[in-house]
C-alpha cells in the first residue's frame, strides 16, 4: 500500500524530509506543479532536502547541468532561502542539514552526476538516506526510471508520495480504467516507436485514435504512401506497427503540410475532421503535437485541436510531456484541460499499463 502524503497525520511527518522532485524541464511547469507538496512539507517537517536530476550530463559537474538556477529560481517562486549544496561530500552535507536553523530547504546538486544514480545503487541511495529521516517521491515524471533516489532509496528511509504523483495515480489510472465513451486518443509526436506500447494497450478501449506526426507518417508509409524525409519509425519491429497500422479505430491525416520533402503538420481538412472527433468525445487523451510546434506555420493543426479541447466542457481531457504543455501553455490553454501530467516518458509507461519502478518502490 502506498502510504499518501496527503492522508498522513501530520504529526508523524517531524524531522528531515528527502524530498525527490524533477526539475529536468527547459521552463518551470514542473517546479510549479510541485510547490503545494514543497510548502506542505515546509509547514510540518523540520528541514527540507530536495533532490532531482537534470539532463544526461556525461561528465560530472558539468556547469550546462547543474542545479544552481534552480535553486535561485525556486527560492523567488517559495520566497524562502534555499541553500544549494554543490557537492556530495554526505558527511559535510549531512553536518550542514544539522546545524542549519529549524525549518531550512536545501537543494542537492544534479544526482545525475553521480553514476550510482541511474544503476540504482543501493549504497548512493543509504548516503543519501543518511541526510533524513523520511523520503516523499512528488517526481512522477522519472518514476519509470529505476534510480537510487527513486526507487533504491526507499529501503532505507520511511516513504510516501507526495501530493502531485498522488494526483497523476489518480487522473491516469482513471483515464485507464474508467474512460467514458466517446474515448478518443490523439496520438503524435516524433517517436512513434515510444506511443506504440500505449496504442496496443488501448485498442479495444478507444473509440477514435486520431494520428499526427511520426505515427501518423509511419503508418502512412506503410500503407504505400511516399512519405519523403518525414519523421517515421524505422526502428521498431515492422510486424508490430503492421497490426496497429491495421487496427479499424485509427483516423489517418487526410491533407498534410509539408515543407520541401518533409510533413510538417496535418492540413486543414484534417484539423476540421479532427476537430469534429473530439467535439463528441466524453474522454480526451492527448500525447504529441500534430506538427512542429516551433514554428507558427505548422502550429496551427496543434492548435486546432488544443482549442476543440478546450471547448468541449463535456470531457474528461488528458494531456503530457514536455513539448505538448509548453505549447499549450504558451497559448494560455493548458488550464482548459482536465489535468496535465508532469510525464513524457513515465506517463506513456504508466498508460501502457507498465509497472513504474519508483511506484512499485513505494508500495512495498
Ligand atoms: C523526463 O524528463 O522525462 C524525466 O525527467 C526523465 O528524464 P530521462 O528521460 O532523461 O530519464
Amino acid at each position: 500500500m502506498i502510504r499518501f502524503l496527503s492522508r498522513t497525520d501530520p504529526e508523524t511527518l517531524r524531522g528531515t524530509v528527502l524530498l525527490r522532485l524533477d526539475f529536468n524541464t527547459e521552463d518551470d511547469w514542473r517546479m510549479r506543479a510541485v510547490l503545494p507538496t514543497i510548502r506542505l512539507l515546509a509547514k510540518y517537517a523540520g528541514k527540507i532536502v530536495i533532490i532531482s536530476h537534470r539532463g544526461r550530463p556525461t561528465k560530472p559537474f558539468d556547469k550546462k547541468f547543474s542545479l544552481r538556477k534552480n535553486a535561485s529560481h525556486l527560492a523567488e517562486l517559495l520566497r524562502k532561502k534555499i541553500i544549494f549544496i554543490d557537492h556530495f561530500d554526505f558527511h559535510k552535507a549531512g553536518r550542514q542539514i544539522a546545524t542549519a536553523p529549524a525549518h531550512s530547504i536545501f537543494l542537492l546538486e544534479n544526482l545525475r552526476f553521480l553514476p550510482g544514480e541511474e544503476k540504482n545503487n543501493p549504497k548512493l541511495a543509504k548516503q543519501l538516506a543518511s541526510l533524513a529521516d523520511f523520503y516523499v517521491n512528488d517526481a512522477f515524471a522519472v518514476s519509470h526510471r529505476a534510480n537510487a533516489s527513486v526507487a533504491a532509496i526507499t529501503r532505507f528511509l520511511p516513504s510516501y508520495a507526495g501530493l502531485e504523483l498522488e494526483q497523476e495515480i489518480e487522473n491516469l489510472t482513471m483515464a485507464m480504467e474508467k474512460p467514458r465513451h466517446p474515448f478518443v486518443f490523439i496520438v503524435g509526436g516524433a517517436k512513434a516507436a515510444d506511443k506504440l506500447g500505449v496504442v496496443r494497450f488501448f485498442k479495444n478501449k478507444t473509440t477514435w485514435f486520431l494520428l499526427g506526426g511520426g505515427p501518423a507518417n509511419t503508418v502512412l508509409a506503410l500503407r504505400g504512401m511516399d512519405v519523403g524525409q518525414s519523421v517515421k519509425d524505422e526502428d521498431t519491429d515492422l510486424k508490430a506497427i503492421k497490426k496497429i497500422a491495421a487496427y479499424r479505430n485509427i483516423l489517418l491525416p487526410v491533407d498534410l503540410k509539408w515543407r520541401r520533402n518533409q510533413i510538417l503538420d496535418i492540413g486543414p481538412k484534417t484539423a476540421v475532421l479532427y476537430a469534429k472527433t473530439i467535439a463528441g468525445a466524453k474522454t480526451i487523451l492527448w500525447s504529441g503535437p500534430m506538427g512542429q510546434i516551433e514554428s507558427k506555420r505548422f502550429s496551427k493543426g496543434s492548435l486546432a485541436l488544443a482549442r476543440a479541447i478546450a471547448q468541449n466542457r463535456r470531457a474528461f481531457s488528458l494531456t503530457g510531456g514536455g513539448e505538448t504543455v509548453m505549447f499549450l501553455k504558451k497559448m494560455h490553454l493548458d488550464k482548459k484541460f482536465s489535468f496535465i501530467s508532469t510525464g513524457g516518458g513515465a506517463m506513456l509507461d504508466f498508460l501502457a499499463g507498465r509497472t513504474l519502478p519508483g511506484i512499485a518502490a513505494l508500495e512495498k
